[in-house]
């Protein structure tokens, strides 16, 4: 906390700084200009009135000058925006030229697309530090089921996700996809199978239908409407004024969380991915909405193999198997109906949602 504080005050400090020379940088400019501009007009005066040059004269320099003064006034103004953003640049290039993770060997063998199952064997993970974040985890998704993760905050569901993405490599044991162990093999090929929806999807201000492409950029315009019509805003989209080219505004404030949740779900679905990973997807929804968009993903689920991760356990009562995690490690695994039956964690936390 107090690291924090401290930065905190650094920050302060800094942008009191930044804005009194903003400021200065400004004022200073104008303040001179103005002063500058009395004593000629001062002396301008004097020179008239002595007759050593003619008022056409003095107004003349006097119009040229206030315009002159006026335009480097202006351009002054520009400088502390310059300044600003040249540390911006210098940062997006610190970005880009920061490595990534780990680099596949290039010839790392593909994932072949899912036939069996997803299996998580004796996988431990820290993200550093002393703690493991997930710990001796066992996971078997049958291909085209649908399972869902749950357990309480921390206990280690998105971190499931981020390693079967291999956004993280875990620190032991093996994931597989059918016989292929992912961290093996190349990350394009086994990220080519699968989409993720998370709670807050950024869409961007461009048309729906360039919204819905980002999925795939390859798609063809059929391509992004059997998405639409598959995650159930297709007649949305098409009463707009614009239908598909209509503009979404920035962070697509133009449609409601629902809706801006489908669209999600068709940019997922036009990758036709053969595993779909939802990261508490309908969690911000409101409860009709809720249950509305997860009717929606139980049809899109077909022929697929569907893994969600969520807190709110309305969501998954339908799920072929439910996989309860605490504190990184697996501790219940079953239907709805059996995990209740076992009057265990998932019944105390399934009594408790109401
Ligand atoms: N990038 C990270 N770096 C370090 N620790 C992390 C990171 N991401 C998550 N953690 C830690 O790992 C643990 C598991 O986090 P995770 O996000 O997987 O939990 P979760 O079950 O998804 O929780 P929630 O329901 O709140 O989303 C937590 O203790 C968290 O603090
Ligand atoms: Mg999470």
């Amino acid at each position: 906390m107090r690291g924090f504080g401290e930065r905190n005050q650094l920050e302060r400090s800094q942008a009191i700084r930044h804005r009194f020379l903003n400021a200065m940088v400004e004022r200073s400019v104008t303040i001179s200009v103005l002063m500058l501009h009395l004593v000629v007009f001062g002396l301008g005066a004097y020179l008239t009135y002595n007759e050593e040059i003619t008022l056409g004269t003095f107004i003349t320099f006097e119009s040229v000058f206030w315009e002159l003064s006026y335009n480097i006034g202006h351009v002054t103004q520009f400088i502390p925006v310059t300044i600003t953003a040249s540390g911006a640049t210098r940062h997006i290039n610190d970005i880009f030229e920061e490595p990534s993770r780990s680099q596949d060997s290039p010839d790392a063998p593909g994932v072949p697309r899912i036939q069996n199952a997803i299996t998580f064997r004796n996988v431990q993970f820290s993200y550093g530090g002393d703690t493991r974040q997930i710990r001796n985890l066992n996971l078997t998704i049958p291909e085209g089921s649908r399972v869902a993760i749950v357990g309480p905050s921390g206990s280690g569901k998105s971190t499931v996700l981020s390693l079967l993405l291999r956004l993280y490599d875990p620190t032991g044991g093996t994931i597989r996809v059918d016989d292929t162990d992912i961290v093996q093999s190349r990350r394009d090929s086994l990220r080519e199978q699968m989409a993720i929806v998370f709670q807050d999807n950024l869409l961007f201000d461009i048309s729906i239908r360039e919204n819905i492409r980002l999925g795939n950029p390859a798609a063809s315009d059929e391509d992004v409407e059997r998405a639409a019509k598959a995650a159930e805003i297709h007649r949305f989209i098409r009463s707009l004024p614009n239908g598909y080219d209509t503009v979404v505004g920035e962070r697509g404030n133009m449609m409601s969380g629902g809706q801006r949740q489908r669209v999600a779900i068709a940019r997922a679905l036009v990758r036709d991915p053969a595993i779909l990973l939802l990261d508490e997807a309908t969690s911000a929804l409101d409860h009709g909405t809720e249950q509305a968009i997860n009717r929606t993903l139980m049809k899109v689920a077909a022929g697929r193999t569907m893994i969600t991760v969520t807190h709110r356990l309305h969501s998954v009562t339908e799920m072929d198997k439910i996989f309860v995690l605490e504190k990184g490690r697996l501790i219940e695994e079953g239907t709805h109906a059996e995990l209740l039956k076992r009057k265990g964690v998932y019944a105390a936390l399934w009594k408790q949602a109401g």
